[in-house]
Parts: structure tokens; sequence; C-alpha cells
């Protein structure tokens, strides 16, 4: 927890924003900020972002947080706060609160090879241990990379730009699907729980990290298990209603534990002793 007051906002800039899926049935655009105070987090953490006489929300960082100069937050639009996000442009202010919540632990996951798994809009709170992970400082202490990218069609994808760059990486394989054939696709068709059985990675020495709607963390975590993995080295992310971020309106609570300050980010093995609310 930060020794500031955890409910003073900083305001951040909007520098750029980013169209990403191009659907009738997802809206999706990432925002660039410059805040006037950098914040500095880690992946797998959010932050709550309000607009002023509207309301807040909680968002995960989507930029790896190597880049202090600006940060990326990537946002669907769902409802009153993020109606309000997607009307704003470039010059236009937000008002950020945080870093919140635990991360993934970057730390336990060296030595291993990684399995990330993304289901839509899922990408965007992966893409800062993807990125960190991928710097020559971190990229050595882990092991071989397997991505499997999942979107309901080819409009729905996120962060496009990325793909070339992430496998030219070495040691890389990254893997796209969608859920129903489309002309033209070359790659992947169907969903991930049901692929992921032919993706070669090694059983023995893999961390998975899955983020997705809770149907396909579900599905992807018990094949994942059926295939040999054990449910403490297969990780994911909730998205439970927030409301204080800083553990004390009771708003996220699954069980005794606080989505806000005890994850967002827990094992299959955590997991598995809650509730099953989730
Ligand atoms: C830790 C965390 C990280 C998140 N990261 C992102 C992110 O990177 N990008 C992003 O677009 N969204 C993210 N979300 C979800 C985001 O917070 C909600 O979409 C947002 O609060 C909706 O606010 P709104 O005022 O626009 O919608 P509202 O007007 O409050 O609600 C619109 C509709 O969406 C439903 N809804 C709202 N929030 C949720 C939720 N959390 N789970 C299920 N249904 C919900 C409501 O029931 C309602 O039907 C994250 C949530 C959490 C807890
Ligand atoms: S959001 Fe208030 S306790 Fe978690």
């Amino acid at each position: 927890m930060p020794d500031k007051n955890p409910y003073l906002p900083v305001r951040a800039t909007i520098l750029d924003v980013k169209q990403e899926t191009s659907s009738d049935t997802q809206d999706v655009k990432t925002y660039t900020l410059k805040l006037d105070t950098p914040l500095s987090y880690r992946p797998g953490q959010f932050v709550e972002v309000s607009v002023p006489g509207v309301g807040e929300a909680p968002f995960g960082f989507a930029s790896t947080p190597l880049v202090t100069s600006s940060m990326e937050l990537t946002i669907k639009r769902t409802g009153l706060v993020t109606d309000a996000i997607h009307a704003l442009s470039p010059g236009d202010s937000l008002w950020l609160r945080g870093p919140f919540g635990n991360s993934f632990p970057l730390e336990k996951f060296q030595g291993y090879d990684l399995f990330y798994a993304a289901g839509g809009l899922g990408l965007a709170p992966l893409r800062p241990m993807i990125d960190m992970i991928f710097h020559p400082e971190y990229r050595g202490k882990y092991g071989k990379i397997n991505m499997l990218v999942a979107a309901r069609s080819t409009k729905d994808f996120i962060f496009r730009y990325d793909y070339d760059r992430w496998e030219k990486m070495p040691d890389t394989k990254l893997f796209k699907t969608i859920d129903c054939m489309e002309d033209g696709w070359e790659c992947l068709v169907g969903f991930p729980h049901v692929l992921v059985e032919d993706i070669p990675f090694d059983r023995e020495k893999t961390i998975a990290a899955l983020c997705g709607p809770p149907i396909m963390i579900k599905a992807l975590s018990a094949s994942l298990m059926k295939m040999g993995m054990p449910p403490e080295r297969i990780y994911t992310t909730l998205e439970m209603r927030m409301t204080c971020g800083v553990g004390k309106c009771g708003r996220c609570n699954i069980g005794r534990r606080y989505v806000c300050v005890d994850g967002p980010v827990f094992s299959m093995a955590e997991l598995s002793e809650m509730p099953p609310e989730y």
C-alpha cells in the first residue's frame, strides 16, 4: 500500500487514443496517459480511474512498468464510466488512484517456461508481464514462451500491432485463434481449452497465466489440470465488481479474501480454497 492517502487521485492527461477492435459487439480503446506524478506498479496490478461527475471504475495496467514516461490502459465500453472515458480525446484528463492489488509473482516464475493464454480483452492485464519478460534484462531468467491469443472474430483482437514483434522474440511461439472460420484466416479456429492440448509445451516445467472471460478460465484451467499441470502453477486474474480498491468497503470479497488487496492475481490452488463466486 502506498504511504500516501489511497483516496487521493493524480491527474492523467490523455496523449493518444487507439481504437483496438472493429466489431459491432465490442468497442475497445487503448489510452496512452501522462501522469502529473508517475506511478510505479507491477504486472497484474490495477488503478481506480475516475471521470469527475460520472464515477470511478478499476482497470488493469496494460503497458510495461519499465516505461515510466507514460502508461496505457485498455478499456472496453460497457456502461456509465467506460462510456464517459470513450467520449474523451487527447488533451482531456482522467484521475487515477493506485496502484492497487497484488501482482503476478514473477520471481516465482523464474526458471520456468511460460504459457500465456488470453481471451479477448484478457490480453490487456497480461501485456505488462509479457513485455517486461521480453525485455533483455529479464528474458534470460525465463524459459520458452508459448502464447495463445483468442478472440471471438478477427475484428476482436487487441494489440495486433504487437504480434509481429512478439512472434520474432527468441524461443517464443504465438498461436492466434478465433471462434468460427472466416475467409482468409490462416491461424487456428476453436476454443483455447480444446486447442491447448495440441500446443507442445513441457507440462513439467511450465507456469500458465490465463486471463479472459470466467467461462474460458474455468474450461482452460480444467484442461490444463487434466493434462497434468498442478493448480499451483496456473495463475489468473479476477475482475470482481469493486469500489474502494483498498479492502475497506467489502464490495469485492470472495469468502474471507478481498480481490482488491489479496488479488486480483490468484493461483488455481488458492481459488480452489475459496467459494466459487467468481
Ligand atoms: C482488477 C480489475 C481490472 C479490470 N481491468 C479492466 C481493463 O483493463 N479493461 C476493461 O475494459 N475493464 C477492466 N475491468 C472491468 C471494469 O472495471 C468494468 O468494465 C467497469 O467497472 C465498468 O464500469 P462502467 O461504469 O462503464 O459500467 P457499469 O455502468 O457499472 O456497468 C455496465 C454493465 O457491466 C457490468 N459490469 C460492470 N463491471 C463489471 C465487472 N467487473 N464484472 C462483471 N460485470 C461488470 C454491470 O453489471 C452492467 O451490466 C477490470 C475490473 C477489475 C476489478
Ligand atoms: S473494493 Fe472495497 S473492499 Fe475491495
